[in-house]
């Protein structure tokens, strides 16, 4: 299971970078980094990792989704094209598909548009699992479908779970068997952390201190 941070930091992402696959990151992400050299904070993420980045296209239209994603995939050559789950999102996917160009189609709310994704040659389709819990719906269960269908058909697309909001996403997530995860740095903390590990440490430690 590929490991992704969520995040447009490129401090997290040299912290972290021993424990991840690859980075996806979406505008609000990018806003909040406050860099406003889009072109150079790609590359200095590119660089630190092998593995696929996602970066979202702005644009709406087909012809303007392909054109920006052009640009975008000779930033680097580990770039992914994150296209909407929307009419031209799925065209501009097929399309560059077809052209070798790896994509990650996002907001991904259905299975119809995780199969729709699948059919266009997506590399990744992403279903949002917290998104979908806040409307009172099972995120979850919607991951659980997807990765059944993608199984039952034999697709090759990558079930990427993104909007995890909590461990239990994750292990669930994982235990369900998609294929890629994308966590915040702060999720991918807490998979570091538990009292059990720290409170052990102090025990050690104090008991080497007093040992004769
Ligand atoms: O990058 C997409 C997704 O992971 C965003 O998560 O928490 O904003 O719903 P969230």
């Amino acid at each position: 299971m590929e490991i992704f941070l969520d995040t447009a930091d490129v401090d997290y992402v040299a912290f972290y970078k021993s424990f991840i696959d690859g980075v996806t990151m979406n505008p609000s992400l990018v806003a909040k980094s406050g860099r406003d050299d889009y072109e150079g904070l790609i590359k200095e993420i590119c660089q630190q990792i092998s593995g696929h980045v996602s970066i979202e296209v702005i644009s709406n239209g087909y012809d303007d989704m392909l054109v920006e994603a052009k640009q975008l995939a000779k930033i680097y050559n580990n770039v992914c094209i994150k296209l909407p789950c929307t009419f031209d999102g799925l065209r501009a996917c097929r399309k560059l598909s077809s052209d070798g160009i790896p994509t990650n189609l996002t907001l991904c709310f259905s299975s119809t548009q995780a199969l729709l994704a699948a059919k266009c040659g997506a590399t990744y389709v992403s279903p949002f699992v917290g998104r979908l819990d806040d409307i009172g719906h099972d995120g979850v269960a919607l991951l659980e479908e997807i990765v059944n269908i993608f199984a039952t058909h034999e697709y090759e697309t990558r079930v990427l779970a993104a909007s995890i909001r909590n461990l239990q996403h994750l292990i669930q997530a994982a235990l369900i068997g998609v294929n890629a995860v994308t966590l915040s740095p702060q999720i991918l903390q807490q998979c570091f952390d538990h009292p059990l590990t720290i409170k052990g440490l102090e025990i050690f430690k104090k008991d080497w201190e007093n040992k004769q």
